[in-house]
């Protein structure tokens, strides 16, 4: 089946000021991430806050430009294309925010926030936008008469799905979500998640799924990519991930993730210290200060990507430690 979503050697960075007198600073937010995506399939992105992932997420929905590298949505080259082509391009990807509260206007009835959408990209009539937005209720599970209610009136939960209703009203054939449950209950985090499962089945919607949670993104995505400060370090189909991670980071993260398949974990990995700055990232491999198997080589030289036991990862000694 052909891609709906490929990036190559996508980069992102930011100028910043360091301070008064000190100019200027890169901070190389993602740097070189390659990927496709089909459609009815997802790519869940995952790692620690500051690694990149809510910067991929603004080029994957055009709201920024990438620095370098490429981006094709639907057939169409994104990084190269004009205004006019990125405003006919928007509604292909729609975005999940992880804070519903944040993303709705709390003057505007639901009924309101979902015809917003039609209302600004078709030529839809009022009756026919009110039947699209019922219908859209229902399908992820709110009742008529939420449409006449103000997102306070809301629970976390059914906020998201007025979120997740607002996003898939236009029939987007990629929705990216920002860590869409992470604010939510665990309790209601399933339901949020079996949700977007249906969705997808029924509509085969590609999701780009983001999360600092491995636990959270396993039973939905396909593929996995795991990144370190702007980077990939391990990306592949899920279950080879899952069953055996072998960058240390995904080991890492993996073992920190009680909830699953403890009779699996040999042992605990702690990550030591903190993420490093983007602004003065490690030499070498930039997990290298992080990682209890770093070796001389690993301050020195960056890991390329290769593909080991079909899936790519990053790491000088992978060959070694597993
Ligand atoms: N507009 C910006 N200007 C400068 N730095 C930014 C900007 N957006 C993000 N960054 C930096 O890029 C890095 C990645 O940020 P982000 O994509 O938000 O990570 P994540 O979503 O994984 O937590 C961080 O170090 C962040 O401070
Ligand atoms: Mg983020």
């Amino acid at each position: 089946m052909s891609k709906v979503l490929i990036a190559k050697e996508l980069s992102r960075h930011y100028h910043v000021s360091r301070g008064f007198m000190k100019g200027q600073a890169t901070v190389k937010a993602l740097n070189n991430v390659s990927f496709g995506l089909e459609a009815g399939r997802t790519l869940a992105v995952v790692g620690e806050s500051g690694c990149g992932k809510s910067t991929l997420a603004r080029q994957l929905t055009m709201v920024e430009q990438p620095t370098s590298g490429h981006l094709t949505i639907d057939g169409v080259d994104i990084a190269a294309a004009d205004s006019a082509t990125l405003k006919k391009m928007r509604p292909t990807v729609q975005m999940v925010f992880q804070n519903p509260y944040a993303s709705l206007n709390p003057r505007k009835q639901i009924g309101a926030v979902l015809d917003e959408p039609l209302l600004i990209n078709t030529s839809l009539s009022k009756a026919e936008r009110d039947d699209k937005v019922k219908a859209i209720m229902a399908k992820v599970g709110l009742r008529p008469e939420h449409f006449h209610r103000y997102p306070h009136m809301f629970s976390g939960g059914q906020r998201q799905r007025v979120a997740i209703a607002r996003a898939m009203i236009l029939n987007p054939k990629i929705v990216v979500a920002d860590e869409p449950v992470s604010a939510l209950d665990v309790s209601i985090q399933a339901q949020i998640l079996n949700l977007f499962m249906d969705l997808q089945d029924e509509f085969k919607i590609a999701y780009v799924f983001i999360s600092h949670n491995l636990a959270v993104v396993e039973h939905v995505a396909d593929d996995v990519m795991v990144m370190y400060l702007g980077s990939t370090v391990e990306y592949g189909q899920r279950d080879k991930i899952y069953s055996r991670p072998l960058h240390p980071y995904t080991q890492a993260l993996l073992s920190a993730t009680p909830a699953i398949r403890e009779e699996d974990r040999r042992q605990k990995i702690k990550i030591q210290g903190e993420l490093p700055s983007p602004l003065n990232p490690p030499s070498g491999c930039a997990f290298h200060k992080r990682c209890p198997h770093a070796v001389d080589r690993c301050k020195q030289e960056v890991p390329m990507l290769r593909t080991i036991d079909e899936r790519i990862v990053a790491c000088h000694r992978v060959e070694e430690i597993n």
